[in-house]
């Protein structure tokens, strides 16, 4: 009877799902070696404890902006060690697009205790610098999608946070990465920010082609795979799907559901037909199509996603009981069963899950079994806890 436990951690094609998830970063980028190497030219002088570096970054959404800094970020970290102290904060503006909101986040990274409330901008941004001063710290300070931040509040935080240092004696608190989908990011800013900026100091990354899309889906299956369960076309096939848009997150989304489809229909290896499958409803679903749902779906869903980010399957009981963990959680109170059921097949009826019923492992009877084919969970996962935190 322990056969049952055969499942676990067992997965036909998959050995590791880390590579899936939605924060999870290479130790190598794929084909961004010029782009790394010209943001690292616009950090030259980041060893000299008096300096501060800046850059912009423009691309489309999946040419790996969020990914580079990260990186750059980790690897600059490592390379600057035993020569300068840096600490690193990364804020996406898309989460936190407040002005507040993001000197908070500047300030919980810095781990400076809980930052007083009713300071100005300009009083919290001098605490920070204090607080980097006491430590004989650098920041490197990144501000992804920055343009929701300036729409919403205007460039004023950026212009602060670029004189931070001026009519001060000591110099180079804070190095700035300013992110954003936007071409004409500068244009949203006074000449003042420009020239404080450099104008030069633009890194602009282009969407991906067939080959590199390719071998960015080769690097998660190799990592993430059974050796031999993801073959080379199959791969190819990706690359010439995602190359539409040019997305790596596509790429990788539908890398991810063609496996999971695989593994669902009790395959160890990934088929052509299981990409095209994937792909009309990867294309077909957005994850913002979560936002629309209603509350009890949303936590009945994130139950699912938790379960889905490390299994391919999950039977209707246990995402019953994920679903009162969950409610717990935010303090909801649980639904009957039917109103459970009607909801899982609304979800279904949106794409965004499936069911199949099969054996049940436990008992005689048959069970429902839902798997998340089109949509990576960890992502979806994320955006239903964020919504949920509002
Ligand atoms: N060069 C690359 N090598 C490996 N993975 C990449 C590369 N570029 C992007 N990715 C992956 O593709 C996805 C989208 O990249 P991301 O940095 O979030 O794009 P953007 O911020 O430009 O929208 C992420 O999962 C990221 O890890
Ligand atoms: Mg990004």
């Amino acid at each position: 009877m322990s056969g049952y436990l055969d499942r676990i951690g067992a997965g036909k094609v998959l050995v590791n799902r880390e590579p899936f998830s939605f924060d999870w970063t290479p130790e190598q980028l794929v084909g961004r070696d010029s782009e790394l190497t010209e943001l690292a030219s616009l950090f030259t002088h980041v060893e000299n404890h008096n300096s501060s570096c800046r850059a912009v970054i423009t691309g489309p959404v999946g040419s790996g902006k969020t990914v580079l800094t990260r990186r750059f970020g980790h690897d600059l970290l490592n390379h600057l060690e035993g020569k300068r102290k840096v600490t690193l904060a990364h804020v996406n503006c898309r989460n936190h697009p407040s002005t507040s909101q993001v000197l908070q986040r500047i300030a919980l990274t810095l781990d400076s205790g809980h930052p007083e409330r009713g300071l100005s901008s300009g009083e919290m941004i001098q605490s920070i610098r204090r607080n980097l001063i006491s430590h004989n710290c650098h920041l490197l300070l990144i501000l992804d999608e920055v343009d929701l931040l300036i729409r919403r509040d205007n460039s004023d935080l950026i212009y602060k946070l670029l004189r931070i240092d001026e009519g001060q004696e000591k110099q180079g608190s804070l190095s700035l990465i300013l992110v954003s989908q936007d071409p004409m990011l500068l244009k949203l800013f006074e000449p003042a920010i420009i020239s404080r900026l450099g104008a030069s100091n633009i890194l602009k990354m282009s969407p991906y082609d067939k080959k590199g899309l390719t071998d960015i889906a080769r690097q998660r299956a190799d990592i993430a795979c059974r050796n031999g369960s993801v073959s080379e076309e199959v791969l190819e096939k990706i690359g010439v799907m995602a190359a539409e848009s040019g997305d790596a997150r596509l790429a990788i989304e539908l890398l991810d559901s063609s496996i999971r489809r695989a593994e669902s229909s009790g395959r160890g290896e990934v088929l052509i037909e299981d990409i095209e499958q994937s792909s009309a409803r990867v294309a077909a679903i957005e994850p913002s199509q979560v936002d629309g749902l209603t509350k009890d779906q949303k936590l009945i869903m994130l139950g699912l996603c938790r379960r889905l980010k490390k299994e391919a399957e999950i039977n209707t009981g246990d995402a019953e009981k994920l679903y009162k963990i969950v409610c717990e959680e935010y303090e909801v109170k649980t639904r009957s069963y039917t109103t459970f059921w009607k909801h899982l097949k609304f979800l279904e009826s949106q794409g965004l899950i499936e069911t199949r019923s099969g054996k049940s492992n436990v008992g005689r009877g048959r069970t429902q079994y839902i798997t998340m084919n089109n949509v990576a969970p960890a992502n979806l996962a994320n955006r239903i806890e964020k919504e949920l935190q509002r």
